[in-house]
């Protein structure tokens, strides 16, 4: 029989900031089924990649004084970057695509080419709305409360010189595709799609661009470059090969099964993408699957809001299996969820730690304990194993019906119903009663340690897409041997060997201490936070004019520094006793005892402001104000006393 072939991608990668766990979600995701689909036997092919032209990696070089592309290749292939966490997350991708390949850039030229000569793009002008950070164009009508309607920024006003791809033309079979078949899922898309943008009326596409030049050059019009999602969507094709010769599989791969992309780009994905390929007369892929969003608070993850959670951490401190198995246990794929270190940490405690992991330590134990780690052959059946027997048995089919629905958590949740079942089956045996007498009982206990041995088995076998290194270590910890670790052997129960010897390992999933790992997070993720806080900030400089008369009102003098003390009870105010020059002392109180140690000033030459009113503080009069210089850096507002030259006497005027 032939090989059935499966090919999936993930939507290409911005690569204009460090990726965060939204990110992750979808790639995770991709890469499960990709794994489940290999281990069916499928000839899988798994493409991801990063999307590295537009006017926002151009500005953001720019704004780092580099050029675009050494932009890219530091957030793409530099160290933490997006092959880095690819790597990490043990994302198994048979190929990565990178925009700025050549193979791809001479193909896309190709492709505009094509669909210019047929007259399906065209040279028009545009007048529009254009939202930067999305790269997306914009009618008046598409804007909500006059803002992008994906992302809620600012858009600008934009005319120039364009071409056009006839989108129009193809609305009727764009519509027909989204609403007779099975194109787009879930079904609640097709609606937003069919009501929001193709019923209003689908207008022809500006797809090139004048005024940046970080892009595909249109090679019959210099100056113009491609529109960054023509140039994206492509890509699913040319890394196939298609118009080029980097590659030789797009008739083999080509169309694929299934496009994973998130809701916001849903739009791209099911009415440009499908046009486009119908006016370049291909096939269209069988799929596209929107799935949700993970949010933060109910809201949107961003740089820009400082509320991005990040992988490496989480992976680092709880396991990258652990992390892959809570996006896709924890929210529906379909449907957005609201991601928080709490539901992590619940999630790989209970499940991971107290269900899997302690039915796996448990049973190793147990089977090492009473008889010596190799199970005898002899078996008593008992109806106590009839309920587990057949969950195990049948848990196959169900899991497949849930994976070829792209349902990673109903697919989870049938095989930690049947953990749960063996976890109990332990309790109703009690192993233990039964080890007290091995003569009368050691026939029916290695009975029960091969039922719990079998379901781990095809427990773990089914969890390899989501875990793969610790289902391979449960595997391993349980005498699995290859021919029963595969996909086929988990339709038959009893794939192990009757005589099969354990191996004791590592507690693969510890328990977390709830309190003291959400004050770490808290503590590490306050601090990425200052990280991303600018350097530095000052004041901007006031618009509002003051006349020079009012100016000169203000006595500023030279003040010397003759006692200085903290205030009591107070943490913030320091007492100064300085000589202004008339003989006679001047107390001020100023609140800068976070910056500097009384003693410290003893001395110094600083300058006052001496002609405010007397004001009271903590009990104590203050007869003016030192001036400071303050600034923000990291968040953190600093603080300097402006202190001048010693040989400036006490007294002297600042004019
Ligand atoms: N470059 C385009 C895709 C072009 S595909 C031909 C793009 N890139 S992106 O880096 O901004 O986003 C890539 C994917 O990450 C999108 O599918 C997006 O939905 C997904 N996610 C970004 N943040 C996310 C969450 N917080 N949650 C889930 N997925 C998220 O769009």
């Amino acid at each position: 029989m032939e090989q059935k072939k499966f090919y999936i991608t993930t939507p290409i990668y911005y690569p204009s900031d460090k990726l965060h766990i939204g990110h992750t979600y979808c790639t995770v995701a991709t890469d499960a089924m990709a794994r489940y689909k290999r281990m069916t036997g499928c000839d899988v092919l798994f493409l991801t990649g990063t999307d590295e032209h537009g006017q926002k990696i151009e500005d953001k070089a720019k704004e780092a004084g580099v050029t675009p592309q050494e932009f890219v290749d530091n957030i793409v292939k530099g160290e933490g970057g997006i092959l880095d966490l690819w790597k990490l997350m043990d994302i198994s991708n048979d190929r990565f695509i990178r925009t700025t390949d050549a193979y791809h850039v001479e193909a896309v030229q190709k492709i505009f080419k094509k669909m210019y000569e047929k007259g399906d793009i065209y040279k028009g002008k545009y007048v529009g709305k254009y939202c930067k950070p999305c790269e997306s164009f914009w009618t008046e009508s598409q804007l909500v409360d006059g803002k992008c309607p994906d992302c809620g920024r600012e858009v600008y006003d934009a005319e120039e010189e364009a071409y056009f791809f006839r989108l129009s033309k193809y609305a009727d079979k764009v519509q027909k595709l989204l609403e007779e078949t099975d194109f787009l899922e879930p079904r609640s898309r097709v609606n937003e799609m069919v009501n929001n943008f193709i019923k209003p009326g689908l207008e022809d596409l500006c797809v090139s661009r004048t005024s940046f030049t970080w892009g595909i050059p249109v090679d019959f019009d210099p100056g113009h470059v491609v529109y960054v999602w023509v140039d994206a969507l492509f890509n699913y094709t040319t890394a196939l090969g298609f118009l080029n010769s980097q590659y030789d599989d797009y008739e083999k791969y080509w169309p694929a099964d299934v496009h994973f992309v998130g809701k916001e780009i849903v739009r791209f994905h099911s009415i440009i993408w499908p046009a486009m390929l119908m006016s370049m007369e291909m096939p269209l892929p069988k799929k596209v699957f929107g799935h949700g969003w993970l949010l933060l608070d109910g809201g949107k993850m961003s740089k820009s809001k400082g509320n991005v959670v990040d992988p490496y951490i989480l992976a680092e401190k709880f396991g990258v299996d652990a992390l892959r198995f809570f996006l896709l246990r924890t929210f529906p794929f379909g449907s957005d969820g609201n991601f928080s270190n709490e539901a992590l940490i619940q999630t790989i405690n209970v499940d991971l730690a107290n269900d899997l992991g302690n039915l796996l330590s448990r049973t190793v134990s147990m089977v090492g304990k009473y008889f010596d780690g190799t199970l005898p052959t002899a078996r008593q059946e008992d109806a106590l194993d009839h309920e587990l027997v057949e969950m195990a048995s049948t848990l196959r089919s169900r899991y497949e019906e849930q994976m070829e629905h792209f349902a990673f958590q109903n697919a989870l949740a049938e095989v930690f119903k049947v953990i749960a079942r063996a976890n109990k089956y332990i309790d109703e045996n009690a192993p233990w009663v039964l080890a007290k007498d091995m003569e009368a009982n050691g026939v029916r206990l290695a009975t029960v340690m091969y039922n719990l041995l079998e379901t781990l088995r095809i427990c773990a076998v089914l969890l390899t897409p989501f875990m793969p290194k610790s289902s391979a270590e449960i595997l391993r910890q349980i005498g699995a041997c290859e021919a029963c670790s595969t996909w086929e052997s988990v339709a038959h129960y009893g794939s192990l060997r009757a005589d099969v010897t354990v191996v004791r390992g590592d507690n693969l999933f510890p328990r977390i201490d709830m309190a003291k790992e959400l004050e770490a997070l808290e503590q590490l993720a306050e601090e990425a936070k200052k990280k991303s806080l600018p350097a530095l900030e000052v004041e901007p400089l006031l618009e509002e004019k003051v006349d020079f008369e009012t100016f000169c009102k203000s006595d500023f003098r030279a003040v010397k520094v003759k006692a200085c003390e903290p205030v009591k009870k107070s943490n913030k105010l320091l007492k100064f006793t300085l000589d202004d020059g008339t003989g006679v002392d001047r107390q001020i109180l100023s609140g800068i005892a976070m910056w500097y140690q009384p003693e410290e000033l003893v001395g110094k030459t600083l300058v006052a402001i001496v002609n405010l009113p007397p004001r009271k503080m903590m009990g104590q009069e203050s007869n003016g104000m030192l001036i400071s210089a303050v600034h923000t850096e990291k968040g953190e507002e600093r603080l300097n006393l402006l202190m001048i030259d010693d040989k400036i006497p006490a007294g002297a005027k600042m004019c």
